[in-house]
């Protein structure tokens, strides 16, 4: 990979600003929570993991920029960046994974400037562990993979999603790397199109053999025998092994059960909620209409036609062939297999 999604580079969060891609490389340097909040919300950062990172860095940077303060007015304030970035996005679990961690080893008791320099290390070592995390489920999920085989990606589940490496482009990255004749269908993923702008983008600077095809083109090539398996990311996952991942991701699923192919979520533990019982407990982001509506300026809609915008749905477990996580592999996940994954 010749880019990075996130960087920490002497107190600042150095991001990729992935609203600009693939047309334009820029980067955002931010310096508070705020802006990593807004930069969240606007998704000029996306993806579970990435989001979650993210928000950690956002912790540090407020620390740093709060420290000359005494610990009177320090507390509060930073207990103000910690609600602006919980805010920012609702669905993707690592983002309050991520805060929770920071919060733990945040100690009220110690000065500003210690920590400081303990919410960095935190952000940082979450960080780390992504990137070692996506490496492992990569290793665990290539063993799935034939040695030749078309896999059917949706959104982006790629190391712009994540510390590194990715999820579910992760495990495809990891199999061509073995030698596997591993070629992608990635569907565009309206309406923000992810698909085509991003993992199009990640998957032919490595020169992974990758096919674009628009959302609902999927059945088409499944139908005629196209496609060897699907896998995808997630954003967040239930007790009973429900997935919350982009809008879309259901009716691929639906799609690959009806023509017996398997269809596989790659996802951290970090991503897993065992506090939601099933998918229904899941919160789905609505955004904007504007999205729906049109793209960057351009407007081809109807002016007062009336829109939804879900930006998440859930899958049912029982559409999962398997959980592909940095743990090991869980095939037809459940309630009682997520439940052993955490006490092991
Ligand atoms: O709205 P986005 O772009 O943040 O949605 C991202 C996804 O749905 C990804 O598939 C998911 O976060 C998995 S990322 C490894």
């Amino acid at each position: 990979m010749n880019f990075e999604t996130l960087r920490w580079n002497e107190g600042r969060l150095e991001l990729l600003d992935q609203r600009l891609l693939p047309q334009r490389i820029a980067h955002l340097s931010l310096k508070s929570a705020k802006e990593v909040a807004r930069a969240i919300r606007e998704m000029a950062v996306r993806g579970a993991p990435a989001i979650g990172c993210a928000a950690a860095f956002g912790i540090a940077l407020e620390a740093f920029r709060l420290k000359h303060l005494d610990k009177e007015s320090f507390l509060p304030a930073l207990d103000e960046a910690f609600s602006i970035l919980s805010e920012s996005r609702p669905t993707a679990v690592n983002l309050f994974w991520a805060l929770d961690r920071m919060k733990a080893v945040f100690d009220p008791g110690n000065d500003p400037e210690t920590s400081a320099i303990m919410l960095e290390k935190e952000a940082k070592s979450i960080f780390e562990r992504d990137v070692e995390d996506n490496l492992e489920m990569g290793r665990n999920g290539s063993k799935l993979l034939p040695e030749k085989c078309n896999v059917l990606t949706y959104c982006n589940a790629g190391a712009l999603a994540t510390a590194g490496h990715g999820t579910a482009l992760g495990v495809i990255r990891t199999a061509f790397s073995q030698g596997k004749a591993v070629s992608v269908f990635a569907c565009e993923t309206r309406p923000l199109l992810q698909g085509a702008r991003l993992t199009a983008w990640e998957l032919a600077m490595e020169k992974i053999p990758t096919t674009l095809i628009c959302d609902n083109m999927a059945g088409f090539f499944m139908k005629k025998g196209e496609i060897d398996l699907v896998i995808v990311g997630a954003d967040r996952v239930a007790a009973n092994g429900d997935v919350a991942n982009k809008i879309g991701t259901y009716t691929v699923a639906v799609l690959a059960k009806r023509h017996g192919i398997p269809f596989y979520v790659a996802c951290p533990a970090s991503t897993m909620d065992m506090k939601a019982s099933s998918g229904d407990e899941i919160p789905i982001e609505e955004r904007n209409d504007a999205e729906v509506k049109g793209y960057r300026g351009i407007e081809w809609a109807a002016r007062d036609v009336s829109v939804r915008n879900p930006a998440f749905d859930v899958t049912p477990h029982d559409l999962v062939t398997a959980l592909i996580t940095e743990k090991g592999v869980i095939m037809s996940p459940d309630a009682e297999k997520l439940s052993a994954l955490f006490s092991s």
